[in-house]
């Protein structure tokens, strides 16, 4: 095959160029104040697949943001690859914490990138890491070393749950029709420890709402003889976990796939500093599920985390108020084996029992989805694995992520095909968080890579 590695520095300025230039459409699915970036960031996305060398490039509308699809399909008797990724990306708030604004990507250097990292949201989640794909693309078909058939496949509502994608593929056997997923939107150990990721857990995320008095009272008149609804809450979600931090919603690990003591030996030896975390985070120590490691708490065991709360008076000053309402946004992560409706209507079920009479209490499920775990011995899994060691000269471990892209489970039941996760993040890079960034040389690594994975693939599939 002629270099990849070449390629990517002859035309090292260009990628970045290009890629700043996607970041600074600000494509966030949340907020519909955002809609017509998002729907630019699909016309863009569709112009550079062509660009590219796909000689069909579509625009799907959904009943939410469009799927953009695209192919090249070279000889019916070749393997196919379906690429998939996503084009939106998170809300930058809270906005006064990043150094320089979101949607105005610069270039800085950091302790774990050197070389220099692209600050902007979506640089890594999953802008970056879906443009990549492109380049790679791109560098195959214009070197005429395209080996496969290519499909991409990709969406503008990852961040908030892939709602229509799902009824995409269901009505989409044929036109999807595949020998293994390709997606890189997931993160690596480090950039001299590649690893692939082999798992991605669950999730079930709902909303609570616990009511108390029919309006806010005067906390002085009424304190102490009605319930607070604040105060209430407060005590339902401290009971959720008992002290060993475990989950005590009844029947929530009935079907928690535990490992062998094997497999977790085998997990141990990836490298981690259990100080080196703590210090990233400036923290004393870490907390998690007693009879885990740090590792072990976040990937292959489920949590329950409050990712919002609010109610009351939290304006400027004090005002003597007991509040009409409490609310909370709850999510669970989940493993391999748990249902994430059945885990839903679980907490439900255990979060409506819990209430004393005094409040009304309404769950709102959200969206979820469920984990996935892929193996090791799979025909895509080795042939990512031998890519990672001509570009990196070391063969990646497999490890399984905390993150859940609930869409890859739907993949494997519509499309009957394995999802292999090549990600060149760093946890580092503050996904979701201010100050988002993706490595240079993570990037162009990336580029380097992926053509090798159309090769072995193409090899190892005849
Ligand atoms: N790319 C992430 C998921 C991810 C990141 C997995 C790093 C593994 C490692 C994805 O965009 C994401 O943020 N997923 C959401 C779930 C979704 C339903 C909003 C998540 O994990 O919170
Ligand atoms: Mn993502
Ligand atoms: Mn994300």
């Amino acid at each position: 095959m002629q270099d990849s590695k070449l390629y990517v520095e002859e035309n090292k300025q260009r990628f970045l160029n290009e890629l700043i230039d996607l970041l600074k459409i600000p494509s966030v699915s949340a907020d519909s104040a955002f809609k017509d970036n998002v729907l630019l960031t699909a016309d863009e996305v569709a112009k550079r697949l062509k660009e590219a060398g796909c000689d069909t490039v579509e625009i799907c509308p959904t009943d939410g943001y469009p799927i953009v699809y695209a192919e090249k399909i070279i000889d019916k008797n070749l393997p196919t690859v379906l690429v998939y990724g996503h084009y939106d990306v998170q809300p930058a708030d809270p906005i006064e914490l990043w150094h320089s604004p979101p949607f105005e990507p610069v270039i800085k250097k950091t302790d774990f990138h050197p070389e220099g990292a692209i600050f902007a949201r979506g640089a890594c989640d999953d802008k970056g890491q879906m443009y990549m794909h492109v380049k790679a693309m791109e560098f195959m078909t214009s070197t005429n070393q395209l080996p496969c058939n290519v499909k991409f496949m990709i969406e503008g509502e990852e961040e908030v749950g892939s709602v229509n994608l799902g009824t995409y593929v269901k009505n989409n056997h044929e036109k999807l029709k595949n020998d293994v997923i390709l997606i890189s939107d997931t993160g690596m150990i480090a950039n001299d420890v590649p690893s692939i990721t082999t798992g991605l857990r669950g999730l079930s995320y709902v909303e609570v709402e616990v009511t108390g008095p029919n309006r806010d009272l005067h906390s002085g008149l009424y304190g102490g003889a009605v319930a607070n609804p604040i105060n209430i809450l407060t005590q339902m979600i401290a009971s959720l976990h008992d002290e060993d931090n475990h989950i005590t919603i009844p029947g929530f690990y009935d079907n928690v796939e535990e490992l062998s003591l094997e497999e977790r030996a085998e997990m141990a030896k990836a490298p981690f500093s259990l100080d080196a975390y703590k210090k990233a985070l400036d923290m004393e120590d870490v907390h998690g599920e007693k009879g885990y490691t740090t590792n072990e708490r976040n990937s292959i065991r489920p949590t329950l985390d409050v990712n919002g709360i609010w109610g009351g008076y939290i304006g400027e000053g004090a005002k003597t108020v007991i509040a009409s309402k409490a609310y909370a946004k709850i999510s669970m992560r989940l493993v391999p084996n748990q249902d994430w409706e059945n885990i839903t209507e679980l907490f439900k079920t255990h979060f409506e029992s819990i209430a004393p009479k005094s409040v009304k209490v309404k769950v709102t499920p959200h969206h979820g989805g469920q984990g996935y775990v892929t193996p090791i011995d799979s025909l895509g899994y080795q042939a990512a694995s031998k890519a990672y060691e001509t570009t990196f000269g070391k063969k990646p471990i497999p490890q399984r992520s905390g993150g859940s892209i609930p869409i890859v489970s739907l993949f494997e039941q519509e499309l009957k095909s394995k999802t292999i996760l090549m990600g060149f993040g760093l946890d580092s890079d503050a996904i979701h968080s201010p100050n988002e960034h993706f490595g240079v040389w993570n990037y162009l690594k990336g580029i380097e890579t992926i053509p090798y994975f159309y090769k072995y693939f193409t090899e190892l599939f005849k």
